[in-house]
C-alpha cells in the first residue's frame, strides 16, 4: 500500500462551452476556455513548478516561480494567472527560464530554516520539492541580514501548529480559509519583508478559526502542520473512507503508519466535499483508539451488579439464550431491536434482518425516528420518494436559498462553505429561524431576510409564504398543469387563500412581520432557481410532517423541484442516517420504503431468508419504551444508538429500560443506555470495517477498514453471530456479499455493488438498470410518484404551552465542535471549544430573572429540571431560550416533553415550555445521574486476576 497523492493541476479546470487549442512543449492540447497556461500544461502531464497555486484556490500570482515563455510575446509571465488562448506557442522549460526560477528559489531558501533532515514535512513539502525541481544547488545570501528564522510558534490550536519561521508568505492559507471555508481568519499583515500571516491579530485559538484544517491543507510547507504528523512521522500508506460524523458524507484519505491513523485527509475526488473538511472529520478521529473503548464483551444479572468481562461466544450464547426465554414466556412480540444511524448500511441491514427473521416480528426501529422520520414520510406522500431532491453541487446553481429549521455552519460545516461561496457570488438568502444563526450574517454574506418565527410556527410561516404565492399570482402555473395533480392543487390553493393563511394573520402567530414574509415569498418565487435546504428544526415537532409536506407544497407552486439549484433538501444528522432509513430500519417498512403489507415485497425477502415475515407493523421506540414501562415489551437490542440520552424525556425513557429483563448493548463505549443494559457488545469504529454510508444526497460511499477491530470482531460479524446462535443463519465473508443481498432485494439498489463502488468512487440511489451510474437529481421529468401531490398544511399549534410557571420556549440544536450527544467528541481536544452544553437566553429574559452571563441557573419544564450556566446573548430573541444536548450530565433530554409528530412520533425536541432561575446547585437528577455514573458502570476484576 502507498500513499495515495492526487494530481494538482495548480489552477482549477474550468468548465467552459467552447475549447482552446495550443501548443505547449511541442505538445498541442486542447483546454476549456479560461483554464490557465499551468492547468493546461498539467492536462497533458507536464508540472510546471509552482509554489503560491494550487488547483482548489483561484490563481494569485506572487511567487513567480511558475513562469514560462510564449512565442510572440515578451517577458516570462507566470503560467498560473496567464489564460490558455488559441495558437499560443508555450514553453515551460529553457535555460534562461531555469535560472530565474533558481534566483527566485534561492531568495526563498535564504530565508527559511534548513532542518529539513528533522523537519515534520521532510518528504512531503513542496517547498522541499520546488528546490530539488529547479536545482538549486547553492544559496549565496548567508543568514546575516534580516530573516524570519526567529519568528515564533503559534501552539495553541490543539491539533495543528504555525511555525511562523517557515512561512514563505504564499497565502495559499489567506485564501483557503477565504474561498475554500469561508470563514475570512487569516490575514496578511504589513507588505514585502515585512509580510506576515496573521489571525486576527491574536493565536489562532483566539481568532474566529473554527478548525476546518483548510489553511493546513493548502499550505506548501511545514508552517501549518498537524500536530499528529509533529508526533508521529509522515505516515506511510492511505486509505480512502467517509468521515463517520455528519450526513454530509465527507470522504477521506485515512493516512497511516501501521494501523495508527496519523491524520485525515479530506479527499480532493470525494464527490460530497471536494477535498473539504470540518474540524470533526479532519481533526476529532482520536475517540477511537481512546482508553475508555470498551474492547471485551461483558454480562451481568442485573444492572446493579458489576460487569464481567466475557468471551465473546459466552456473551452471544448468554444474550441469545435471554432472547429465546423471553420470548417462550412473553411471546413472540415481547422482544425488539433499534439500528444505528452510525453503522454502515451493511450492519443495519443485518439488524433488521436479524429482528424480522430471527426475533419473527417487525420490531425494528432507528435513531431517525428521533430526527428525519417526517422527511420520510413527508416526502414520500407529495413526492414519491423519501429523500433529499438533489446532489450538494446544485447549490452552485442556486439563485435563491432558503434556510430553514438547519445551522448548517455548525451542523453540515462543508456543504455550508459550499452554500456560502454560491451566497459570496450573489444568490439570495432567506433565513428562517428562532435565532440569529451564524449565517444570517457573516463575513461578506448577510440575508436578505431573517425570518425569526416563534419555535413550533413553521407551519403558519410556511403557509404564509405560499398564501403570498397564490394570491400574488406567482404560481409556476405551465409547471403545476404539466406535473402535479390538478385537483389536489386547486384544493390546496383554496385553502391557503384563505385569509387565516396570510402573512398579516399569521403574524400574532409567528411573530414574523407580515411584510418581511411578504418580500421573503416574492423572492423566493421570483428569483430564479430556488432551493429550500432543511434541519431538525423543522422535522422534531409536533407537527414536522406537515412542515416538510408544506415545502413541498411551495417548492411545486413555484416549479422549484427537478431542476439544478432548487429542490427540497434535508441535511441529514448522522453519518449515515438516510441509509438506515433506506435498509428497512421502521418497524412498517422493507428496505428501499415498501411497506411491510406489500405481499409482492415481502415474498421477495421471505423467499430469500426462508423464513415468514409478519405483515403487521412493529412497535416504534416509544411505543417499546411505553410497552415495556406496561410489562408486555421485556427485551431490546441496540446497536449503535444511545436512547438514555439522546431520546425526550429521559426519566420515561430510563423507566422503560429499568422495567425489561434483557437489553443488549453494542457500542464503542459504555454509553447511558448501557447503565441499564445486561449484555455489553464491544463495538467497532468506522475505522474498524469494511462498509458504505449514504449521505444526505442518497450518495452512498465506501466505508474502508483501516485497522483490526480492537474489540475483535466489526459490528456486521456480531450480529451475524448472535443470529446464528438464535437459530437464524447468517453467513457472510465480507460486507460486500451483504450489499450483494441488499441490491437483490431492494430496487433502488439493484445496480450497487462493491466492484462499480469503487470503479466510481460513489453512487447516488437510485441505481439500477434505468440509472445505471445512479440519480444525482431526482423528479426531474416527473415526479417518482407520477403527478406531484399537493396536501392541505393546516397550522395545528402544539400542545406544548407557555404560561404563568413555564413562560419561555427551550429550543435546543449542536455546535460545531461536538457531535450529537458527545461519546465521540467529547473524547477528543475538541472539547476545548465547549466543554459544557450552556443555556443561551436574551438580556433582557437574563436580566429581569437577575441572571447574568456565568451564572448556575435552573432550567424547568413539565417533565423535570436541571442546571447550567448562562449565556446572554442577542442571538435569541426575548421568550426563547436554546441549549445543546452533548454532555451527557447536563441532561438537557430531561426537560423535553413526550409530544411527537402526529404522523411519525418524531419527539418535539426543539419546542419545551421552561423556567429559568439562578440556583447554586445540580438538579436532583444531576446529582443522581453522578452516582448512577458510578454504581451501574462497576467492571468487576477479570476471574483470572483475582484467582
Ligand atoms: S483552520 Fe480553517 S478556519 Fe481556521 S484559519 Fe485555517 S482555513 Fe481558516
Ligand atoms: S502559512 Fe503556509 S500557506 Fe500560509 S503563507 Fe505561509 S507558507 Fe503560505
Ligand atoms: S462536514 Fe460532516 S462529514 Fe464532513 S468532515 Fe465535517 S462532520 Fe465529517
Ligand atoms: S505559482 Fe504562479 S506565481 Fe506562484
Amino acid at each position: 500500500m502507498t500513499l495515495i497523492r492526487e494530481l494538482d493541476t495548480g489552477t482549477p479546470i474550468r468548465v467552459a462551452d467552447t475549447t482552446v487549442t495550443l501548443t505547449i512543449d511541442g505538445q498541442s492540447v486542447t483546454v476549456p476556455r479560461g483554464t490557465s497556461i499551468m492547468a493546461a500544461a498539467a492536462s497533458m502531464g507536464t508540472q510546471v513548478p509552482k509554489l503560491c497555486a494550487t488547483d482548489s484556490l483561484e490563481p494569485f500570482g506572487s511567487c513567480r516561480l511558475c513562469i514560462v515563455q510564449i512565442e510572440g510575446r515578451r517577458g516570462y509571465p507566470a503560467s498560473c494567472t496567464t489564460p490558455a488562448e488559441e495558437g499560443l506557442v508555450v514553453h515551460t522549460e529553457n535555460s534562461a527560464i531555469a535560472k530565474r526560477r533558481r534566483g527566485v528559489m534561492e531568495l526563498y531558501i535564504s530565508d527559511h530554516p534548513l532542518n529539513c533532515l528533522t523537519c515534520s514535512a521532510n518528504g512531503d513539502c513542496e517547498l522541499q520539492d520546488m528546490a530539488g525541481k529547479v536545482g538549486l544547488r547553492e544559496v549565496r545570501y548567508g543568514y546575516d541580514g534580516a530573516n524570519h528564522l526567529q519568528a515564533p510558534t503559534d501552539e495553541s490550536n490543539p491539533y495543528f501548529t504555525f511555525e511562523a519561521s517557515k512561512c514563505i508568505a504564499c497565502s495559499r492559507c489567506v485564501r483557503a480559509c477565504e474561498e475554500t471555508q469561508g470563514t475570512f481568519a487569516l490575514t496578511m499583515e504589513g507588505r514585502g519583508f515585512a509580510s506576515k500571516i496573521s489571525a486576527g491579530g491574536t493565536d489562532f485559538m483566539g481568532s474566529e478559526c473554527v478548525s476546518c484544517g483548510a489553511c493546513v491543507q493548502a499550505c506548501p510547507t511545514a508552517t501549518l502542520n498537524e500536530k499528529s504528523v509533529i508526533a508521529l512521522g509522515t505516515p506511510e500508506h492511505s486509505v480512502v473512507t467517509t468521515c463517520a460524523y455528519c450526513g454530509v458524507g465527507c470522504s477521506f484519505k485515512a493516512e497511516m503508519k501501521g494501523e495508527t491513523v496519523v491524520r485525515m485527509v479530506p479527499y480532493k475526488d470525494g464527490k460530497a466535499n471536494a477535498g473539504h473538511s470540518c474540524v470533526k472529520g479532519r481533526f476529532a478521529f482520536g475517540y477511537a483508539t481512546h482508553k475508555d473503548r470498551k474492547t471485551k464483551p461483558m454480562i451481568r444479572a442485573a444492572i446493579t451488579d458489576p460487569w464481567q468481562e466475557v468471551t465473546w461466544e459466552e456473551a452471544i450464547a448468554h444474550a441469545a439464550s435471554e432472547f429465546k426465554r423471553i420470548q417462550a414466556q412473553y411471546g413472540r412480540d415481547s422482544v425488539g431491536g433499534i439500528t444505528s444511524s452510525r453503522c454502515t448500511n451493511e450492519e443495519t441491514f443485518l439488524v433488521q434482518k436479524l429482528i424480522r427473521g430471527a426475533f419473527g416480528n417487525n420490531n425494528v426501529d432507528t435513531c431517525a425516528r428521533v430526527c428525519h422520520s417526517p422527511t420520510g414520510y413527508g416526502l414520500s406522500t407529495t413526492l414519491g420518494t423519501s429523500a433529499g431532491t438533489q446532489d450538494f453541487a446544485s447549490v452552485d446553481h442556486s439563485d435563491v436559498i432558503l434556510v430553514i429549521g438547519a445551522n448548517p455552519t455548525d451542523g453540515h460545516p462543508v456543504f455550508a462553505s459550499r452554500m456560502k461561496r454560491r451566497l459570496r457570488a450573489g444568490a439570495k438568502l432567506i433565513v428562517a429561524d428562532p435565532r440569529r444563526i451564524d449565517l444570517v450574517r457573516s463575513p461578506h454574506i448577510e440575508a436578505q431576510h431573517h425570518l425569526p418565527l416563534l419555535p413550533g410556527t413553521n407551519v403558519a410561516l410556511l403557509n404564509a409564504m405560499a398564501h403570498v404565492v397564490v394570491t400574488e399570482g406567482l404560481v409556476a402555473e405551465d409547471y403545476v398543469r404539466e406535473r402535479c395533480d390538478l385537483a389536489e392543487f386547486e384544493s390546496w390553493a383554496r385553502f391557503i387563500a384563505l385569509e387565516k393563511n396570510s402573512p398579516e394573520a399569521s403574524e400574532a402567530l409567528t411573530g414574523v412581520p407580515a411584510a418581511e414574509v411578504r418580500a421573503a415569498a416574492r423572492l423566493f418565487a421570483t428569483g430564479g432557481n430556488a432551493a429550500i435546504y432543511y434541519g431538525l428544526g423543522v422535522t422534531e415537532h409536533s407537527q414536522g410532517t406537515t412542515t416538510v409536506m408544506a415545502m413541498a407544497n411551495l417548492a411545486m407552486a413555484t416549479g422549484n423541484i427537478g431542476k439544478l439549484g432548487a429542490g427540497v433538501n434535508p441535511l441529514r444528522g448522522q453519518n449515515n442516517v438516510q441509509g438506515a432509513c433506506d435498509m428497512g430500519s421502521f418497524p412498517h417498512e422493507l428496505t428501499g420504503y415498501r411497506h411491510i403489507s406489500d405481499d409482492a415485497a415481502r415474498e421477495m425477502f421471505e423467499s430469500f431468508w426462508g423464513v415468514p415475515i409478519s405483515a403487521d407493523p412493529g412497535l416504534r421506540i416509544p411505543n417499546m419504551l411505553d410497552d415495556a414501562v406496561e410489562g408486555t415489551f421485556k427485551a431490546l437490542y441496540i446497536q449503535g444508538e444511545d436512547i438514555a440520552q439522546s431520546d425526550p424525556d429521559t426519566q420515561h425513557v430510563t423507566a422503560g429500560l429499568q422495567a425489561m429483563e434483557c437489553i443488549v448493548v453494542q457500542d464503542l463505549f459504555l454509553n447511558e443506555t448501557a447503565k441499564y443494559a445486561h449484555v455489553f457488545l464491544p463495538g467497532s469504529s468506522f475505522l474498524e470495517k469494511d462498509g458504505t454510508f449514504t449521505n444526505a444526497e442518497r450518495r452512498i460511499n465506501r466505508v474502508r477498514k483501516v485497522m483490526s477491530p480492537l474489540g475483535g470482531l466489526a459490528d456486521w460479524e456480531a450480529t451475524a453471530a448472535l443470529s446464528n446462535a438464535l437459530g437464524f443463519p447468517m453467513s457472510y465473508s465480507h460486507p460486500g456479499e451483504i450489499m450483494d443481498e441488499i441490491a437483490s432485494l431492494t430496487p433502488s439498489f439493484a445496480g450497487v455493488s462493491y466492484a462499480k463502488l469503487d470503479a466510481e468512487g460513489s453512487l447516488q440511489w437510485p441505481c439500477n438498470d434505468a440509472a445505471p451510474l445512479g440519480t444525482p437529481m431526482m423528479h426531474v421529468d416527473r415526479f417518482v410518484r407520477g403527478k406531484g401531490r399537493f396536501m392541505l398544511t393546516e397550522f395545528v399549534p402544539t400542545e406544548e404551552r407557555t404560561g404563568a410557571l413555564f413562560p419561555l420556549i427551550l429550543t435546543t440544536g449542536r455546535i460545531l465542535s461536538q457531535y450529537n450527544v458527545g461519546a465521540q467528541t467529547r473524547r477528543t481536544e475538541n472539547s476545548r471549544w465547549h466543554e459544557e452544553d450552556v443555556l443561551e437566553i436574551h438580556p433582557f429574559d437574563a436580566e429581569s430573572r437577575g441572571v447574568q452571563d456565568g451564572d448556575l441557573v435552573a432550567l424547568e419544564s413539565r417533565s423535570g429540571d436541571i442546571a447550567l450556566r448562562a449565556r446572554v446573548s442577542e442571538r435569541m430573541q426575548p421568550g426563547v431560550v436554546y441549549t445543546t444536548f452533548h454532555h451527557a450530565k447536563t441532561g438537557a433530554n430531561v426537560i423535553t416533553t413526550d409530544f411527537s409528530d402526529w404522523a411519525t412520533n418524531c419527539p418535539e425536541y426543539k419546542v419545551t415550555a421552561v423556567q429559568v432561575r439562578r440556583t447554586n446547585r445540580p438538579s436532583e437528577w444531576q446529582a443522581r445521574f453522578f452516582d448512577e455514573d458510578v454504581s451501574l458502570t462497576r467492571i468487576a476484576a477479570p476471574l483470572d486476576a483475582a484467582e
